[in-house]
């Protein structure tokens, strides 16, 4: 069979094919929570069949929030309307992720169609971020952090757990924690912006510390059998990119100890000046496979791996185990089907629903 369309097991989690809509961001929520338009959103990609919908990065506490129109996981009260999601997407027969954040020194910002930039600190619809150390980010986000007191970094910790049983309740069956991308976590692991003296930052394990903890506090609640992910930068393109990579095997070999099922490999822009090779085509790919074959687990990535016999090769060669699709299922919700039949596939509307698949099977 056709690579990409081949199920995939994790855990006791099986989806349906290898198209995974990675998380994004739809600046939507209403102080933390779902509105019609995520429910709208992410039961269309469901039913146009991917095999795993990852809902955005979803705030552990108001102040991890990217901005104050994120989603969020800090209370009870947000339970409800992520089931609806949850459930709909399940409905569709593509398994519910989600990915669970605190931005850290990138936090506190306006929506990206609004600025792309830190919210003016007197103006109330912003907070102060806090981070690793107090060192800002730059550019468009010059906000200093507030440095983490070991009470915030104890404090945070117990918010991702918190969040992670939400999720359990709300009944998704598919977490990633988000350590990539500069945010909190990853902002721990970069000598670019930890300089702690303390035993969160320094050498390798200080600075790998709040990530392993981190996970482990989160491991402890969420069910062995469901599917326990991250999503974590391995590359920053700053010049020293191999001590950045084998380090950051080095810390996912002990992630994948500690109980990690998949990582969701990407980039760390953790630094606005980093040499990112965006007119390579599919350039993360190596680097994923890299991480598969040295660490020894599965792996997904995304960045411009839409075309359908790019995403079908990455499978077929063990490149990768999921291929992440994000801004193509935005432009076309049934990706799917347009990729089924870019790869002549039979029968490709085997993912659709009844009432499209009776009219799109010869269409
Ligand atoms: C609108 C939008 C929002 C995003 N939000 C998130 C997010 O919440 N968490 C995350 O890890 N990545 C986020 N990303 C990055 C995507 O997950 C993905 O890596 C990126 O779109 C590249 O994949 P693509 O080339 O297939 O679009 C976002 C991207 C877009 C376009």
């Amino acid at each position: 069979m056709t690579a990409l369309f081949t199920p995939f097991q994790l855990k006791d989690v099986t989806l349906r094919n290898r198209i995974a809509v990675p998380p994004m961001c739809q600046y939507s929520a209403v102080e933390g929570k779902v509105t019609d338009w995520h429910l709208a959103h992410y039961t269309s990609m469901a039913r146009g069949g991917a095999g795993l919908v990852i809902v955005e990065a979803t705030g552990v506490s108001p102040e991890g929030r990217i901005t104050p129109a994120c989603l969020g996981l800090w209370s009870d009260e947000h339970i409800e309307g992520l089931a609806q999601i949850a459930q709909a997407i399940k409905a569709a027969g593509a398994v519910p992720g989600i990915q669970i954040a605190h931005a850290g020194r990138k936090a506190s910002a306006n929506r990206p169609w609004e600025g792309d930039d830190h919210i003016a600190a007197d103006d109330p619809r912003g907070w102060q971020p806090i981070g690793a150390s107090a060192i800002a980010y730059g550019e468009n986000l010059p906000r200093v952090p507030q440095e983490m007191s070991l009470a915030d970094i104890q404090r945070v910790q117990a918010d991702f757990a918190a969040a992670a049983r939400r999720a359990k309740q709300a009944g998704f069956e598919w977490l990633e924690l988000h350590f990539a991308h500069g945010y909190l976590a990853q902002s721990f692991f970069s000598k670019h912006s930890n300089l702690r003296q303390d035993q969160y930052g320094g050498d390798f394990a200080g600075r790998s510390r709040f990530l392993r903890e981190t996970f482990a506090a989160v491991r402890a609640v969420w069910p062995e059998h469901l599917a326990l992910t991250a999503r974590f930068g391995v590359i920053e393109y700053d010049g020293h990119d191999e001590e950045t990579l084998s380090e950051s095997i080095e810390l996912v070999k002990q992630l994948r100890t500690d109980g990690l099922d998949l990582l969701n490999v990407s980039v760390n822009f953790n630094i606005p000046q980093a040499q990112v090779p965006w007119a390579e085509p599919a350039f993360l790919a190596p680097v994923a496979e890299r991480v598969r074959r040295e660490a020894n687990l599965p792996v997904a990535a995304s960045w411009g791996l839409d075309k359908p016999e790019l995403a079908n090769r990455l499978v077929e060669q063990q490149q990768m185990d999921l291929v992440m699709i994000g801004r193509a299922f935005l432009a076309n919700p049934h990706y799917p089907l347009q990729a089924a039949k870019a790869l002549q596939l039979e029968k490709p509307t085997w993912v659709l629903p009844a009432p499209y698949a009776h009219w799109l099977e010869r269409y």
